[in-house]
């Protein structure tokens, strides 16, 4: 870590009374001068909380959007503007009006790995770590639509019995993980438990223990007694797994599970949007609005 610019980082964000939020796929150099890590609903249930007059938000785009949806009056810097999900992207707002048109009294439920115009069009949101609650509360007499993650639906739709209608959206990330490599790792560590995240393909999650949120793969890990545990996400959720829980070993299912999105943002870059108040993410009101209903629904789940 640069010290120099870890304490310009400190100052700054005290002059500015900003709050510094990062999700558990950063650069550990940006964990490490966040004020708070964690998982997507983690993140926004601390963008609704804070009283601080500015967030800057080390993540992707969605979450940022996110913040900012919740917290209006506050300023919401993205270090870097580049910074997107590519499956927030695979679904545009009108193609969510086309697709909920062909199903009567259907109720839309949207991944928060979407835009904000995607969740105004939509009925609830939810994130990996609260899906099954979510869908679990709908409407059992009407069609229910889940976008944008396919896999992350699929996942759902086997752990409530719900039948549901799913975009066929993915992460190009989780995308790359295989049952060969948990095959692979577990022969070398057969005595490991094996998490993944639930946007990973069905044939992984059936060849894993259990499927979790990067939050709850935190939560596992505090809990856990073994030796080892083979870690199925992004990898920049090892970071944080060796730094709070140093006695676990931690074995990636692979090293090619990175989301170069992720890694955008370093400390250079949360410096300079500290210092020149830039990039902001703006919402136009209308879509706040909308999408606010949506984020609000799933918040008091
Ligand atoms: P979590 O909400 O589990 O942190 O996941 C966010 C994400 O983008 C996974 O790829
Ligand atoms: Fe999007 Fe996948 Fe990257 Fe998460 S890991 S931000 S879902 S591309």
């Amino acid at each position: 870590m640069d010290q120099n610019l870890t304490e310009q980082i400190v100052r700054l964000k005290q002059e500015k009374k900003a709050l510094i939020i990062a999700h558990n796929y950063q650069r550990p150099e940006v964990q490490d001068i966040a004020d708070f890590t964690g998982d997507s609903l983690e993140l926004s249930r601390k963008a609704a909380a804070t009283d601080a007059e500015v967030i800057v938000f080390c993540g992707v785009h969605f979450m940022a959007e996110t913040a900012k949806i919740l917290s209006p009056e506050k300023a919401v810097l993205l270090p870097d503007e580049e910074a997107g999900c590519p499956m927030a992207n695979m679904i545009t707002a009108e193609q969510l009006d086309e697709e909920r048109a062909k199903h009567p009294g259907v109720q839309v439920v949207c991944y928060v790995n979407s835009s904000a115009s995607v969740k105004a069009g939509s009925d609830i949101c939810c994130t990996s770590a609260n899906a099954v609650q979510v869908v679990e509360a709908m409407d059992g007499d009407r069609p229910i639509l889940f976008v944008p993650d396919q896999y992350l639906g699929h996942y759902v739709m086997r752990k409530t019995g719900r039948e549901l209608l799913l975009w066929p959206g993915y992460c190009p990330t989780h995308m790359k993980i295989t049952v060969k490599d948990i095959d692979t790792r577990r022969a070398l560590f057969p005595d490991a438990r094996v998490l993944v995240h639930p946007e990973c393909r069905p044939d992984v999650i059936d060849a894993a223990d259990e499927a979790l949120s990067t939050g709850g793969i935190i939560r596992y890990a505090r809990e856990y007694q073994g030796k080892t545990l083979i870690v199925g996400t992004e990898t920049g959720i090892l970071h944080r797994l060796k730094k709070e829980n140093p006695e676990v070993k931690y074995v990636p299912v692979t090293d090619k599970s990175l989301c170069p999105n992720m890694k955008k943002i370093d400390q250079g870059k949360v410096l300079l949007s500290l210092q020149e108040m830039e990039p902001r993410i703006e919402v136009p009101e209308n879509i706040r609005q909308g999408a606010l209903a949506a984020v609000e629904r799933m918040l008091q789940i």
